[in-house]
């Protein structure tokens, strides 16, 4: 391979950058704050943050609830729709928040297999696994793309299992009917891909393409369900006089929610920056038979490629570091059933394993400029090439 050839960066590119809002608006806000003197617990800037997401994801402010990360909003979410105890059926291709949040409330995650094309969990491989203890089923969207939330819906009406969705990643996708039942009600855009299934939950961490500096959401089909949700989050706290259950302090705080605030002004910009970065490594990469890039879902939240085989990923991904200063992401891997706590599965999914194995996600953030993207790209052809 000719390395003279690669560009190297003066900079560090990281695999993405959050997204500041304008200081000034910002300071407008923080000033609203220090007038109110309240700074957590259902404070103002929560509420029209709230309100604002409802708007914006076309779904009725009864049926959300925002926490102080995604974690704790999984952990909450699970716990109020009853898993502890239970079995749940879930997908090793994906963070570990995912199934810890499982494990500290007492249920016990039994994993399945992912479709080879989207890397979500399978339907199919899923139902294979449902027995009697089989409380519920958490599919991912991983990196913004749609399960099959058809494949799920059916396993929910036919097994009676709950369906939560991690969708961490899929804020900004919305159904635009494709998913027959629950979509294209919402000033023709559907409605967030959150109004799938009981339940789903995003994250607003800075890593991501939309965020309130931490941060985590619940929307939830039913609405009978929020009281109890905005107790957990507040120690199950019911009035003056009575804690009604162990909750816990998962408080959204008015800081996050003006930042929330801000860069929700923008997220249309933020999404069709994403779109042209997304483009711009198609460009280069499209027709490339050593580099697959992945489907890419409405958002582009991500740029996930698969390479032909484990040692030409880690080649690669060590080489972007060395020599041309890029610091790419092998989301997901080391697959969650190779950490410790989920070690009792290991091998039980070889499709997962297989693209743990081979996948890289490159730099992608609002302002990347596309001659680097295009520049990364190239890099990563040279270096299958060579
Ligand atoms: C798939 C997935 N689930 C859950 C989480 C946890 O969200 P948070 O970081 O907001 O706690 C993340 C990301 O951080 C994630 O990528």
């Amino acid at each position: 391979m000719n390395a003279t050839a690669l560009k190297k960066f003066k900079e560090p590119i990281l695999v993405t950058r959050p997204y500041l809002p304008d200081l000034e608006e910002f300071k407008e806000g923080l000033e609203e704050i220090w007038a109110n003197q309240w700074l957590t617990n259902n404070g103002p800037m929560l509420k029209r943050f709230q309100a604002e997401l409802a708007e914006y994801l076309g779904i009725p402010e009864a049926n959300m609830a925002l926490f102080s990360n995604g974690t704790l909003a999984l952990e909450l979410g699970y716990y109020a729709m009853g898993l502890a105890g239970g079995d749940v059926i879930t997908t090793p291709f994906t963070f570990v928040a995912t199934s810890h949040a499982l494990k500290r409330i007492g249920a016990n995650p039994i994993f399945a297999d992912v479709d080879p094309e989207t890397l979500c969990l399978s339907p199919e491989a899923a139902e294979r696994l449902i027995t009697p203890r089989t409380k519920a089923i958490v599919p991912v969207h991983v990196y913004g793309n749609v399960c099959d939330v058809e494949g799920f819906e059916r396993l929910r009406e036919q097994y009676g299992v709950k369906i939560i969705y991690d969708a961490a990643h899929a804020f900004g996708v919305f159904n635009h009917g494709i998913h027959g039942r629950h979509g294209n009600d919402f000033d023709g855009k559907g409605r967030s891909i959150g109004y799938c299934g009981d339940m789903s939950m995003f994250s607003f961490h800075p890593t991501k393409l939309f965020h309130s500096c931490e941060g985590g959401l619940l929307v939830f089909k039913a609405a009978a369900i929020q009281e109890k949700l905005f107790e957990l989050r507040n120690f199950a706290i019911h009035s003056e006089t009575e804690c009604v259950d162990v909750g816990s302090n998962a408080k959204m705080n008015e800081l996050q929610a003006l930042m929330g605030l801000e860069c929700l002004k923008k997220i249309d910009e933020l999404i069709d920056y994403r779109k042209r970065v997304h483009a711009a490594y198609a460009e280069v990469l499209d027709g490339c038979p050593e580099v697959k890039l992945l489907p890419h879902s409405q958002n582009k939240a991500y740029v996930p490629v698969l390479f032909k085989d484990f040692a030409t990923r880690e080649r690669v991904y060590a080489e972007l570091k060395a020599q041309c200063n890029v610091f790419t992401r092998r989301y997901f891997y080391p697959l969650l059933t190779d950490f410790a706590p989920y070690v009792y599965a290991k091998g039980a999914c070889p499709i997962a394993a297989d693209c743990a194995a081979r996948v890289l996600t490159l730099p992608t953030y609002y302002g990347l400029p596309l001659e680097d993207v295009k520049a990364i790209a190239e890099d990563v052809k040279e270096m299958v090439a060579g």
